[in-house]
């Protein structure tokens, strides 16, 4: 990486490129670039929960594999993200059942408060607002998950309830975090 694009990188950015070259250093299990790559786009997104520009032109420079390769597989596998996860990642189920039982009109109502569409975080990165295949509760549609809950029999009118929810939640884990203490809370039901 050029002296004049380190520099407008941030410090912390800067710090964890360079455990990616320390990666590409050293791991024993990359054989091949084809490996190579893949092992580093691994690490990339587990350091910094994504993949960003910066890290994808360092890995290029490193492993010389045009940023063109490097961003096809990156795109191809689902495991990898481009652009940081929201905190709160709302899964809304497209399948058939859902469907039929008004799917439709919660993804409005989610796009009408969030002001985001689909596959998009709001700006302070709270919330991400996503599709996923049948989850498995056909007979409770339409269903509706936020990261690890899921929510069932959804209506339009639940979801002000449901997003204010995880807004108290993440005011009070940002507080937990500022003290540094303890574990991030749960929000539940
Ligand atoms: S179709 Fe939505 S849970 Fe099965």
């Amino acid at each position: 990486m050029s002296q004049a694009k380190a520099k407008q990188i941030s410090k912390e950015t800067h710090e964890k490129l360079k455990k990616v070259g320390e990666f590409l250093k050293t791991s024993p299990l990359l054989k091949d670039q084809q490996s190579q790559l893949m092992g580093a786009l691994h690490y990339v997104q587990t350091l910094f929960g994504y993949l960003p520009q910066e890290a994808m032109e360092y890995i290029s420079e490193k492993l010389s594999i045009p940023t063109a390769h490097i961003y096809g597989m990156a795109t191809f596998y689902n495991y990898f993200s481009l652009q940081p996860k929201a905190r709160y990642q709302i899964y809304l189920c497209k399948g058939t059942a859902c469907y039929v039982a008004g799917g439709a009109r919660i993804q409005e109502r989610l796009r009408e408060e969030l002001k985001i569409g689909l596959g998009e975080n709001t700006p302070d990165g709270m919330f991400g607002l996503n599709i996923t295949r049948c989850l498995g509760c056909c007979g409770l549609s339409p269903v509706m998950q936020v990261n690890e809950d899921i929510y069932v029999r959804m209506v339009p009118e639940k979801i002000p309830a449901i997003l204010e929810k995880y807004r108290r939640q993440d005011k009070k884990n940002a507080k937990v975090k500022e003290a540094g203490i303890g574990a991030f809370e749960h929000p539940g039901k």
